[in-house]
C-alpha cells in the first residue's frame, strides 16, 4: 500500500526510480511522483493515475540528478490528484511516505499556529512541513527529519530528500517495511526487495523504529531510542526474471498457469520424497503437545484458513478458531494454553495480521506463520515461518499464493494428524500419494481454460452472481466470489449450499447465474439438491464438477466446467483453478484491469 523507493547514484536517478516504482505499482496506483536534488536543487514531477503518466510527463518535463526519491500511491487521505501526490515538499524538504500518520489533525493544529499553511489534504505534507519548521528553528536536516519522526503516531516507511544534499537519505520504518539496498558506491532504498532487485542483491531491512542515515558510501541505524544499531545485511535470492509476464497477456494469467509448478514447489518443501510423512523445514513442531489452534488472515489468506479449519478439525480432531485479522485484533480474545497462533499472509506485512501477530507473543505457546514473503516482518516476528513457495506474485489479486497456502496448510493438517493419532498410517500415506499427484490433476483443470472463457462470457453480462458450496467447498465459494468481484466489479456472494433457503434463495431468478462447487465427495448429493433449487427458480447454473453423469442428468444447467477427481482432502486446491479463471475470464470480457484493479493495493500496509 503505497510504494517507496530512493536511490543515491552514480547516474542519472529520474529512470531508476520509475523502474523500480514499476515494481512497487502494484502497492497502489493512483498517483505517482519523484523528486531529485540536481547540483543541489531540490526539485519534483508529480501525476495522477498510473505509472505510465508520469512516465511521460518526464518526457516533456525531465528531471535531472543523481539522488532522488519516489513513490507510487493507493489513496488515504486525499483523492487522487498532482497536489496530493508525493513526494509532499516544503522549503527545502522532500518526503515520500507509506502508511498512515494518525495525529496529522494535532500536527497540523501545531503547525498551523507556526503560521505554516497547506497545500493538500495529506497527513502526509505535515511531516514535510514539520521537518521544514524544525529545519528554520536551526536543526540540520537529520536532526530536523529525526525530531519529526519522534512526533509522528500511527505506521509509517519515511524517505526524506533534502535541498542543497545530494548525499543524503533519511529513512524510518514503523509499521511498514523499508529496505536499504547496497550498491558500489550506490544506496537505495524501498519498500521491498522487489524494487531493488535489479539494483542489488545486498539488503539491510529496517526494523520497528529505525532510523537511517543514508549516504552512497555509508549507512548509519538509529534504533527508536536514538541509540546506534547494528542489522545485518543480508543476500535476497530474487529471481527477477520471474517477475515479468512470460508471454502471457496479463501477470494474472501467468501466476494462474504457473500453479502447478509453485504447489509441487510447496508440496516438495513438507513432504519429502522418500517419505509419506510430512517434515516441516525450520524447528519443528509436536501438536501433541497443542489443544487449539488460532488462524488468523485477511481476504482471500483469511480464506485460506477457513478451509484449513475444516482440514485440522476432520483430520487431527483439533479445535479451531478463524478469524478476520481486523476483528480479531481489537476483540482482546482470550488465548487459552496450549494454544498454536498461526497467521496466514502473502505479503507478510499485512498491518492488521501484524498487529493480531504481536496481540498474541506472549500468550499463545507458538506463533507460526505461512508467508511467501520470508524476509516480511510477519516471518521475522514469528517462532516458526513456512514458506509456500508459490514465488513473486504481481497481480493484485491474490491466486498461486491462495493454492499454495492451502498446500501448506493441508501438510500442516496432515502433520498435526500424525502428532496426535487420528489418522492411520495408511490415511497418512494416501493423502500423501494425492498430494504428489495433484500438480498433474491442476494442469488438468487449466485445460478447461476454453470452456471457463465461454462461461465468463455469458457471467461478464450478470449485475450479482452467486456461488455455492458446501463443507470444504464454503470456504471456496467465498474466494470464487472475492475474485469477481475484485477484477470484474460484479457484485458477488459466497454462501454454504445448505444456507441458501435461509435467505439468499429470493434474489434467485431467470437473471441470476449461480456458480455450484460440486465435487464428488459426502455432501455431493445435497449439493445437487440446493442446484436443483435454483434451477427450479430459473436461476442460471454454472456447475463446476468432477461428476460425469451430472450436468447431462439435469436439464437447465447453464454451462459445466468438468473438474478432473482428486482425493476429497484435496478439492479447494483444484477447485481454485476454476474459480480464478471464470474471474479472469469474466474481467477480460468486461475489459476491466486486471492486474491492478481499481481501489485496491497489494499488500495492505495500512489498517
Ligand atoms: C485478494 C487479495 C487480498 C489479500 C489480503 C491479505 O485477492 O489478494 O484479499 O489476500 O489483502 O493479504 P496478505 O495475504 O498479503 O496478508
Amino acid at each position: 500500500m503505497c510504494g517507496i523507493v530512493g536511490v543515491l547514484g552514480k547516474h542519472e536517478v529520474a529512470p531508476i526510480l520509475v523502474e523500480a516504482l514499476k515494481r512497487l505499482e502494484y502497492r497502489g496506483y493512483d498517483s505517482a511522483g519523484i523528486a531529485t536534488v540536481n547540483e543541489g536543487v531540490l526539485d519534483r514531477r508529480r501525476a495522477v493515475g498510473k505509472l505510465v503518466n508520469l512516465s511521460d510527463l518526464l518526457v516533456h518535463d525531465p528531471l535531472p540528478g543523481k539522488s532522488g526519491i519516489g513513490h507510487t500511491r493507493w489513496a488515504t487521505h486525499g483523492v487522487p490528484s498532482v497536489e496530493n501526490a508525493h513526494p509532499h515538499r516544503a522549503g527545502s524538504v522532500a518526503v515520500v511516505h507509506n502508511g498512515i500518520v494518525e495525529n496529522y489533525r494535532e500536527l497540523r493544529a501545531e503547525l498551523a499556529s507556526h503560521g505554516f499553511r497547506f497545500e493538500t489534504e495529506t497527513d502526509t505534507e505535515t511531516v514535510a512541513l514539520m521537518t521544514e519548521h524544525h529545519m528554520k528553528s536551526g536543526l540540520d536536516p537529520v536532526q530536523a527529519a529525526f525530531k519529526t519522526i519522534d512526533q509522528l503516531e500511527g505506521a509509517f516507511a519515511l524517505a526524506f530528500l533534502f535541498d542543497g544534499e545530494e548525499d543524503l537519505i533519511v529513512a524510518a520504518r514503523k509499521g511498514s517495511p523499508l529496505a536499504i539496498g547496497h550498491g558500489d558506491g550506490e544506496m537505495y532504498v524501498g519498500s521491498d526487495a522487489i524494487a531493488l532487485a535489479p539494483l542489488t542483491d545486498r539488503v539491510t531491512y529496517l526494523e520497528e523504529g529505525d532510523r537511517a542515515i543514508v549516504t552512497r558510501n555509508s549507512l548509519e541505524i538509529r534504533d527508536e531510542r536514538g541509540e546506534l544499531a547494528n542489522r545485518d545485511m543480508r543476500r535476497i535470492n530474487l529471481d527477477v526474471s520471474r517477475t515479468d509476464k512470460a508471454g502471457h497477456k496479463h501477470y494474472m494469467a501467468k501466476e494462474i498457469a504457473e500453479q502447478p509448478v509453485v504447489v509441487a514447489e510447496a508440496i516438495r518443501s513438507c513432504l519429502p520424497a522418500a517419505s509419506d510423512r510430512i517434515c516441516l523445514p525450520g524447528e519443528d513442531l509436536d501438536f501433541s503437545k497443542l489443544d487449539r489452534l488460532t488462524m488468523v488472515a485477511c481476504g482471500t489468506a483469511f480464506y485460506a484458513c477457513l478451509t484449513a479449519k475444516y482440514w485440522f478439525e476432520r483430520l487431527a480432531k483439533m479445535p479451531v478458531e478463524v478469524d478476520i485479522a481486523s476483528e480479531f485484533r481489537y476483540r482482546e480474545p482470550p488465548i487459552p494454553e496450549r494454544s498454536l497462533a498461526l497467521f496466514v499472509s502473502q505479503s507478510g506485512e499485512t498491518a492488521d495480521t501484524l498487529a493480531a501477530l504481536r496481540y498474541c507473543e506472549g500468550k499463545a505457546d507458538k506463533i507460526v506463520s505461512v508467508v511467501n514473503v520470508p524476509e516480511s516482518s510477519i516471518a521475522r516476528e514469528s517462532d516458526l515461518a513456512l514458506p509456500i513457495h508459490a514465488g513473486v506474485e504481481i497481480g493484485v489479486a491474490s491466486t498461486k499464493a491462495f493454492t499454495c497456502q492451502l498446500a501448506v496448510l493441508l501438510m500442516l493438517a496432515l502433520k498435526a494428524a500424525a502428532d496426535r493419532g487420528t489418522l492411520t498410517d495408511e490415511e497418512l500415506a494416501d493423502h500423501a500419494a494425492a498430494l504428489r499427484g495433484l500438480p498433474s490433476a491442476l494442469n488438468t483443470a487449466l485445460e478447461q481454460d476454453n470452456s471457463i472463457r465461454v462461461a465468463a462470457q455469458r457471467l461478464s453480462e450478470a449485475r450479482d452472481v452467486l456461488f455455492l458450496g458446501r463443507g470444504l467447498m464454503y470456504p471456496l465459494a467465498m474466494e470464487g466470489a472475492l475474485k469477481l468481484k475484485e477484477i470484474s466489479y460484479i457484485h458477488a456472494e459466497g454462501y454454504a449450499s445448505g444456507e441458501l433457503k435461509h435467505g439468499p434463495i429470493a434474489l434467485i431468478d431467470k437473471n441470476m447465474p449461480v456458480v455450484v462447487m460440486a465435487p464428488r465427495d459426502v455432501l455431493f448429493d445435497k449439493t445437487v439438491s440446493n442446484m436443483q433449487e435454483v434451477m427450479a427458480r430459473k436461476g442460471k447454473v454454472i456447475l463446476v464438477s468432477d461428476d460425469e453423469g451430472i450436468a447431462e442428468a439435469q436439464d437447465g444447467v447453464w454451462a459445466t466446467i468438468r473438474m478432473p477427481y482428486v482425493h476429497p482432502s484435496l478439492t479447494p486446491i483444484l477447485y481454485a483453478v476454476p474459480a480464478q479463471l471464470l474471474a479472469y475470464h469474466t474481467a477480460v470480457a468486461k475489459g476491466t484491469d486486471v492486474d491492478q484493479p481499481r481501489n485496491l493495493a497489494k499488500s495492505v500496509t495500512v489498517e
